[in-house]
């Protein structure tokens, strides 16, 4: 088994160290190779996904990611900015099935910018489309008005569309996990307005039908929003698209209070994936060894689960994960009165030292 380490920008490279640590910590070992990426790439080899680095990518069974961008590369051209690599990785590796969950520990109820009665034992999945959507369509650009109203104008254009595959296979995946859960899943849609979302409405109640024991319910990504933050504990599992998955993703993320917790996984057809934190790269606190590595651990958890066939061992990482917070032991992002403060690398100890 060999895994791919992207440490990328920011806090990126201390948050994957301490997952790295986790991994070496269990008893087996794994072959593990590091290369840069984000601006880390475009130091290295002047382009943020060096083709040395996808190439990584691609031979390996998992890529472990930690973060990418850095204000100082908002002046480059868009094909050379930080952000390209994820982007450039999840078409690449055709990661099109992004898992999101989101679940708030029992310690962390206060860590909530909801009232406790509202978040407490949340835990649900959000599942993004990763490689459709407007963040790939074309054409896409900013041109000089070809007619209509604003002719001779210049406009920025973007294409939203999705193929009735790229809809089916999605669907397939979300009514899957549904069923190893509350067998309730949500489609958000916006087919009150968008013919791709109608569209997508269809496919999704057509595949519904292979899958009898899970409740389907469609919402307009408007009301989903709303419903996230007035009664999230409702959902079970969300499907949605690519751009409104990212934004639901964010706002679910937060209602946990804690986004330095989430991990997250990008996964291809066949559960190769891309395993990363949910958060950023956050370079205003980079090198200071305040960051919050639990999200990054429990992503290598992620990955140990669903691409490397491990599930005993995403299981001590994970409980491993819950007994330092039981210990008290919380980053600043997480702290509260009457817990102890601790850094990256301590937070890193304490979860190599409950492995064990
Ligand atoms: C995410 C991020 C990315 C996205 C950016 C960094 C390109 O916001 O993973 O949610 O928009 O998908
Ligand atoms: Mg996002």
């Amino acid at each position: 088994m060999k895994i791919a380490i992207l440490p990328g920008d920011g806090i990126g490279p201390e948050i994957i160290e301490q997952a790295v640590r986790v991994l070496n910590a269990l008893d087996e070992k794994f072959e593990m190779e590091t290369a840069p990426v984000g601006g880390a790439g475009y130091e290295a080899h002047g382009h943020p996904l060096p083709d040395a680095t996808l190439a990584l990518a691609k031979a390996a069974d998992a890529v472990l990611f930690g973060a990418v961008g850095d204000w100082k590369y908002d002046k480059l051209e868009r094909a050379l900015r930080p952000e390209q690599a994820i982007l450039g990785l999840r078409k690449n590796l055709n990661l099109f099935a992004n898992l999101r969950p989101a679940i708030l520990y029992p310690e962390l109820a206060g860590a909530s910018t909801l009232k406790p009665e509202v978040v407490s034992g949340l835990d649900i999945l959000i599942i993004r489309e990763l490689t459709g959507d407007i963040y790939f369509g074309q054409p896409r650009g900013v041109r000089t008005a070809p007619d209509g109203a604003f002719k001779g104008e210049r406009e920025g254009f973007d294409t939203m569309r999705y193929a009735e595959s790229e809809i089916r296979r999605i669907a397939h995946v979300a009514f899957q996990a549904a069923r190893k859960r509350d067998k309730r899943l949500t489609s958000v849609d916006k087919a009150n307005v968008l013919e791709t979302f109608q569209f997508w409405k269809d496919i999704v109640t057509d595949v519904h039908k292979e899958y009898q024991d899970v409740t389907l319910d469609h919402m307009y990504v408007d009301n989903a929003a709303m419903q996230l933050v007035r009664a999230p504990k409702k959902f079970d599992v969300i499907v949605t698209g690519n751009m409104f998955g990212d934004i639901l993703s964010d706002a679910a993320a937060m209602l946990t209070g804690s986004i330095g917790m989430l991990p997250s996984a990008s996964l291809d057809a066949n559960n190769k994936g891309l395993y990363e934190p949910s958060h950023g790269s956050a370079p205003d606190i980079a090198g200071k060894g305040v960051a919050n590595p639990l999200a990054t651990i429990l992503s290598a958890a992620m990955m140990l689960r669903f691409s490397l066939n491990r599930a005993e061992q995403a299981d001590r990482i994970e409980n491993a994960v819950k007994a330092v917070l039981a210990q008290g032991l919380r980053t600043p992002d997480i702290y509260e009165e009457g817990t102890t403060k601790v850094g990256t690398k301590e937070m890193g100890d304490a979860v190599v030292q409950a492995l064990r």
